[in-house]
């Protein structure tokens, strides 16, 4: 398939990361309705939308409770939208930059099958509403891709990559969380249209990730950084933790998932050499 038959819906740090990536191009237009997001189908053509329009809330999730339209708009009529979409041109295939903030229990590792649990948070209760209106166009043989991402890491430094996240708090978590390399994700989005993977995929790499052993990682090159770890009931914050079983879906097509724990010290030095190249500090 040609890259101009692929079009990223949203303009912000997933949708310029697949950009940069993939060489698919964007439409940064406002969807404020169905009618939207038919004209600009009718205007590009696309036989593929890559959808990373969302509401993750600024400076975090806790903000999304202050902005509960604006979080049910972008994180649940979109998906609305797109399901209508699959109706009215089943030939369109959609896939959707979803979550795995659906979930929050570090005691079992959830799979592709189960559903969403978590209604702590507005911002998982909007994606949970998300995946299931998706779900029903993808049973009836629509061509959906639901892709739960978790938690986005990069070697380029940027404020939503987590590295930068956590060399900055100083006070971390040390609970393991399952999470997305983005050059996983865009490989993944990649694959996931070339093999035609629909339904629900759990975009992660594989294994673990605990944020010491990142930190202590970053300590290699700045020797004086400190770090302290807490737990969240010391910050009485609500934040999901969980783990998801990486892509069964993926893996029996043959998608190549990097372990994340053998992944850290490659991020953390090409992080570093990015932040040296273009002269930038924390
Ligand atoms: N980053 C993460 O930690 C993370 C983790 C898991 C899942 N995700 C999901 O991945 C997706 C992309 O996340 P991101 O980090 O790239 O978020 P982002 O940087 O905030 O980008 C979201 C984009 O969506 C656009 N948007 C919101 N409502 C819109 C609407 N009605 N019509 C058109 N565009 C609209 C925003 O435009 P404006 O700014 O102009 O509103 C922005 O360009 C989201 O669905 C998010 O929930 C992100």
């Amino acid at each position: 398939m040609k890259n101009d038959n692929i079009l990223i819906l949203g303009n912000g740090y997933l949708a310029n990361r697949v950009k940069e990536e993939n060489g698919w191009e964007i439409c940064a237009d406002k969807i404020n309705g169905y009618d939207d997001l038919e004209n600009i189908f009718k205007k590009h053509k696309p036989e593929v939308i890559v959808c990373a329009i969302g509401f993750t809330g600024r400076p975090n999730t806790d903000n999304c409770e202050q902005n509960i339209e604006k979080t049910i708009s972008s994180n649940t009529f979109i998906p609305v939208y797109l399901a209508e979409l699959s109706f009215r041109h089943p030939e369109v295939h959609i896939i959707s930059i979803a979550s795995g903030c659906i979930f929050n229990d570090s005691d079992k590792a959830y799979t592709e099958e189960d559903i969403g649990n978590y209604e702590g948070l507005f911002y998982s209760r909007s994606k949970i509403y998300a995946e299931e209106i998706l779900k029903y166009p993808v049973r009836l043989g629509r061509k959906i891709s639901i892709c739960r991402i978790r938690i986005p890491i990069d070697y380029i430094p940027s404020p939503r990559n987590v590295l930068d996240k956590l060399i900055n708090y100083k006070t971390i978590l040390d609970i393991p969380n399952s999470i997305t390399y983005v050059p996983t994700l865009c490989r993944g989005l990649d694959f996931i249209v070339k093999h035609n993977v629909y339904g629900v995929i759990n975009l992660v790499n594989e294994g673990t990730i605990r944020y010491p052993k990142l930190l202590d990682e970053y300590k290699k090159y700045v020797p004086d950084f400190q770090y302290k770890i807490t737990d969240l009931k010391t910050i009485g914050v609500k934040r999901t933790n969980l783990e998801l079983v990486p892509s069964v879906k993926l893996k029996k097509l043959g998608f190549k998932n990097e372990n994340i724990n053998d992944l850290i010290p490659i991020i953390v030095k090409k992080y570093m050499e990015e932040m040296k190249t273009n002269k930038l500090s924390l």
